[in-house]
């Protein structure tokens, strides 16, 4: 059971009751003459639950600009969303008051057979989301959904029911995503990826970016801009997803699927552990602007009300079984994780980074995730999680350098998922990542340092949407790196996605790219498709493809990457008048 909390007690909990009433009064005045015909029918307000509640609003703009999405399916229900925002970029636009959303589900587009209706509350304290828990749905089945409220209706989305856990399925097709920096491009790959025919879609975070505009600056330029400056507050995090959200193929990327998401670091701040963030804030500051991105993320994504944040805590780490086929263990490395090693810099290991005591997961999701390992019945067992899982040395086989951020910076850690491999002879474990913005293949081993290990999986890491402009088909490091890590079978740097073809005996991963996300329209293409086996031969490529129009090499590194990052920090530091560091 839920506690539906007050809205005082939220704000009071998240430090922002003050800010808030502000926010919300200076958002409604600038919004006035939008929202002057938005009578919302003050004199029918009436008090449900200690909220004013408008029973028959009307609107001068339309409520419904966010899209509408659906999220963590189960075998006999999922999650409907849509938030109302007449005014989507200044803080929704909408008073004060709970205004009520109908909702409809059809077993088809045209919405002849309704066969589940029902009424959920948008309320002020969770920006007029509404997240509604459909239960009592057939297994493996499509269902359509819509939204109603006064006299608008919201666009229709389409969404699916996993098949019954535990029974025989013979195939499942999904697409993964990450890291979608509005600024550095378009989103033609979601474009295409609406039109792709898939069972679901995973997120594995970076879904906003927290910068000013043109802080983060990509290597091809920036092609949009970030309205308002770096984002701190509730307010400032729902206008950021908000325009996020104004992209149609996004949208339409929603509406076609149901997705499972996850977090990275930027749906709060670049590279934050836990409480620890960038420099320049304290930790009191950060853990009160933890709270508000979390609270905006659980606002704008699918998620069931059990994940809704309690204060700056928000338990997003779960798990989904597809059948008898796949267990989906989606992660949170970010939210529990010891600070990284070394100050976060690309080093060698060293003692601090190898101290055996250092939690990514945090002891309580590490201990969930074996456990649910050990009961995983199904095919294959997968992680959907956010950073670089297999050892990459990008320095040199004398100076080898490691990313910090990643699972190279807690080796311990990693160690520890080896050695549960190792025990229990595994044989099919798949890891899918985020946040590097490129695209990685590689054969998961027992010991990454020894060339005769066993494989007990791979990792297929995917590119990203936008984040780092138009990229390459291959960088300047490229064949340094694959000659460092030999368990390393793949990498292409041009934007996309991922699509998975899941079958009992075969995993098959299409990277799917686009050449350019600097102007609109580009093709896709599948670069190169890559299969895996539970027979411990590790990947085989089944098809590679010249991409047409892309530059074929880049001058750019791997640390290029983090250097970017650097520099907009620096540029936030200076906009501060704070002390800028060497
Ligand atoms: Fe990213």
């Amino acid at each position: 059971m839920v506690r539906e909390i007050p809205l005082n007690e939220w704000m009071k909990n998240l430090g922002m009751d003050r800010l808030e009433k502000n926010i919300d009064r200076r958002s409604f005045l600038q919004g006035a003459s939008k929202i002057a015909g938005l009578s919302l029918g003050l004199a029918i307000a009436q008090s449900v639950g200690g909220f004013e509640v408008n029973a028959d609003p009307s609107f001068s703009d339309y409520p419904f600009t966010l899209g509408v999405a659906s999220g963590d399916p189960m075998p006999d229900g999922v999650v409907l969303w849509t938030r109302l925002a007449p005014d989507p970029l200044n803080g929704g636009g909408m008073p004060p008051h709970s205004v009520p959303v109908k909702w409809e589900l059809a077993t088809d587009q045209n919405f002849r057979h309704i066969i589940q209706r029902g009424t959920e509350l948008a309320r002020p304290d969770l920006g007029h989301s509404i997240h509604v828990e459909v239960s009592g749905l057939k297994a493996n089945a499509v269902y359509y959904y819509r939204f109603k409220c006064g006299n608008e209706i919201s666009p229709v989305g389409k969404t699916k029911t996993l098949p019954p856990a535990g029974t025989s399925v013979s195939a499942l097709n999904f697409a993964f995503v990450s890291c979608q920096q509005f600024e550095h491009g378009y989103y033609t790959a979601y474009q295409h990826l609406a039109k792709e025919d898939l069972d679901l879609v995973f997120h594995l975070g970076d879904y906003i970016y927290e910068y000013g505009p043109n802080e983060y600056v990509a290597s091809t330029g920036n092609v949009r801009t970030h309205s308002g400056p770096e984002i701190k507050t509730i307010n400032d995090y729902r206008n950021r997803y908000a325009q996020y959200r104004s992209d149609e193929h996004l949208r339409a990327a929603h509406a076609a699927f149901p997705w499972i998401v996850t977090w990275d670091d930027h749906e709060v701040e670049n590279n934050y552990a836990n409480v620890i963030p960038e420099k320049g804030q304290s930790v009191e500051e950060f853990i009160v602007r933890r709270a508000a991105a979390y609270q905006a993320y659980y606002e704008h994504m699918p998620l069931r009300k059990s994940t809704m944040p309690q204060g700056a805590d928000m338990k997003i780490y779960r798990d989904f079984e597809y059948g008898n086929l796949a267990s989906f263990f989606v992660l949170d490395t970010r939210q529990y994780r010891d600070d990284q090693a070394n100050g976060d810099t690309s080093s060698p290991q060293t003692a601090e980074s190898l101290d055996p005591k250092r939690t990514l997961m945090g002891t309580e999701q590490e201990h969930w995730l074996f456990k649910k390992l050990d009961q995983s019945k199904t095919g294959w067992n997968v992680l959907a999680q956010q950073i670089f899982f297999a050892q990459r040395n990008y320095g040199t086989a004398t100076k080898p350098k490691y990313s910090m951020d990643s699972w190279d910076g807690y080796p311990a850690a990693r160690q520890h998922v080896l050695d549960y491999a190792k025990s229990k002879q595994l044989n099919n474990m798949i890891v899918l990542t985020g946040d590097v913005h490129a695209s990685w293949a590689s054969n998961l081993t027992e010991d990454f340092n020894d060339r005769s290990s066993r494989i007990f999986g791979a990792e297929f890491v995917g590119t990203s949407i936008t984040s780092g402009g138009n990229g390459a088909d291959k960088r300047a490091d490229t064949d340094k790196i694959l000659g460092l890590n030999p368990h390393i079978k793949f990498f292409n740097d041009y934007r996309g996605y991922v699509r998975c073809r899941v079958t009992p005996e075969r995993w098959q991963a299409d990277y799917r790219v686009v050449p350019y996300v600097s102007a609109t329209g580009a093709d896709i293409s599948t670069r190169a498709s890559f299969v895996f086996e539970k027979d411990e031969q590790g990947l085989k490529q089944v098809s590679t493809t010249q991409v047409p129009l892309g530059l074929q090499l880049s001058t750019e590194v791997e640390e290029d990457r983090n250097k970017a990052h650097s520099r907009a920090h620096l540029k936030q530091l200076e906009k501060k008048g704070a002390k800028v560091p060497n």
